[in-house]
């Protein structure tokens, strides 16, 4: 575990907010299972600002579930500042990624990062984007009744290869693909959470031995890319614009910052993206009223209803559970103490469920973010103040995408039950993926004849 684990005050009711009395194992098992519903039965008998004894957690994550304590953990950085609370994903990213620094070097590093990642100019790989959902939707398509998540987690690597990396030769990303996909799947990283000495490399076999040789591959082909690029500047995408970046005094990221910067693209923005896709499809297949207002929409050339469907899917399920920083200081939070160091999470999975903000919170009505008025900080799932996600365009743009071209062709389906949501990691996802069928356009209109 990081320094900021290490510092992490020991549990103590005396200076942190309320917890259950349950065990942590308990909690924790309840967290997992149940993030959203658990978090708002603590909320409910606790209040809105409580601790969660929760691993890996030594002491307790504070949670804020309130718009006003959200918004302090998101924007106070006097009192509440980010960076350490991921710096357990350094040995995948590398120490120097945007997700694990902290200020000041924060600051100076997002500023390189954010210009590529601005509204328009994501806009411009738009057509990137639709090759990409054009050339995976037969996957989507031919699953039958598939989960989603697997699919779109395919297509998010594609697309970030594609618009981040700038990789385009087939050959080229299909090696990156394979290494990429061995490298954050297939449980590769679950080795984070075992205990520092499990973590080295304790032979060929180890969970430790297998990250330290698929992450020395993905180093090896990341630095190939940023060598490439530097030889011969200039080309239409993310990588070549950050190498082109410099700070106020001129100096620009290097080689090795450049890597852990992708790297960290790639974890942020992978899980994430797939995620969203796969509950976005799933609700709607399980909504056919609000799934068949959207297809018409679609079918008017409008987007009206596409930005608020996806807005009320992220508003249901986020695909990131909170955004977490820690205390600089003895501090309070909605009258309730906070200890220096401790982990501070806006816990706002549950924020987006709190039937005084959002009526009905279950039911899943796009409409109702047509005329939204709700106080600021009740809906924030890419986060906020100066961490806010950098990749809010392009995942919208990615997910807008993915909709208009799979509504334009097919009509989701449930096959079963709406899935539950549980934790992985800091991620919630559908229980099962987020099955669905898909039935062909063509089809369903003469099934309705
Ligand atoms: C639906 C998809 C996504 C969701 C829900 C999401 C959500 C989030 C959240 C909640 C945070 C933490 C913000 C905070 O601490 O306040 C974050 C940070 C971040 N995200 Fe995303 N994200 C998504 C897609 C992406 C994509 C596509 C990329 C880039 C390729 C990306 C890059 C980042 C980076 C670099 C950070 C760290 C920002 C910082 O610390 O300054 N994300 N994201």
């Amino acid at each position: 575990m990081s320094d900021a684990f290490a510092r992490e005050p020991r549990w103590d009711p005396k200076i942190f907010p309320p917890a259950a009395n349950a065990p942590r194992v308990v909690q924790t098992a309840r967290m997992l299972s149940n993030p959203q519903g658990y978090g708002l039965s603590l909320r409910r008998r606790l209040g809105p600002v409580f601790s969660l004894r929760m691993f890996p957690y030594r002491g307790a994550l504070v949670c804020a579930t309130d718009p006003t304590s959200i918004r302090a953990v998101l924007t106070d950085q006097d009192r509440f500042v980010g960076g350490e609370a991921a710096s357990f994903l350094a040995p995948a990213v590398g120490a120097g990624s945007l997700i694990c620094t902290p200020p000041p070097r924060h600051l100076r590093n997002r500023k390189l990062l954010l210009p590529p990642f601005h509204g328009k100019r994501i806009a411009r790989w738009s057509e990137r984007i639709q090759v990409s959902v054009e050339n995976e939707l037969p996957g989507l398509l031919g699953e039958g009744g598939g989960p989603v998540r697997a699919w779109a987690q395919r297509l998010t690597i594609d697309v970030i290869l594609q618009v981040v990396f700038g990789v385009s030769d087939p050959a080229r990303l299909a090696v990156f693909r394979d290494a990429l996909n061995e490298f954050v799947g297939m449980g590769n990283l679950t080795v984070l959470s075992l205990p520092k000495p499990l973590q080295r490399d304790l032979g060929r076999y180890s969970p430790g031995g297998r990250f330290v040789r698929l992450r020395a591959r993905v180093h090896a082909l990341l630095l190939e890319e940023i060598s490439t690029r530097r030889a011969a500047p200039g080309a239409d995408d993310v990588l070549s614009l950050l190498l082109e970046a410099r700070d106020e005094h001129g100096v620009g990221l290097t080689d090795e910052e450049v890597r852990d910067e992708l790297a960290g693209l790639v974890m942020a923005g992978y899980e994430t993206t797939a995620t969203t896709i796969a509950w976005v499809i799933h609700f709607l297949a399980h909504n056919p009223v609000a799934r068949d207002e959207l297809i018409d929409d679609l079918d008017a050339g409008s987007d009206t209803l596409l930005k608020a469907t996806i807005t009320e899917a992220m508003r249901l399920r986020p695909a990131v559970y909170s955004s977490i920083r820690t205390a600089t200081r003895d501090t309070e939070l909605g009258g309730r103490p906070v200890p220096k160091d401790a982990f501070v999470a806006a816990l706002f999975s549950v924020t987006h469920l709190d039937p005084e903000l959002w009526p009905d919170p279950e039911a899943f009505r796009p409409q109702r973010h047509l005329d939204a008025n709700v106080p600021p900080y009740s809906l924030t799932p890419f986060g906020g103040g100066v961490r806010r996600c950098i990749g809010t365009a392009m995942a919208q743009l990615e997910i807008e995408t993915v909709l208009r071209g799979v509504l334009k062709i097919a009509v989701p389906e449930p096959t079963g039950p709406l899935e539950a949501a549980r934790l992985m990691s800091v991620t919630i996802v559908p229980a099962k993926g987020g099955r669905v069928r898909m039935r062909g356009r063509a089809l369903a209109c003469q099934g309705e004849s």
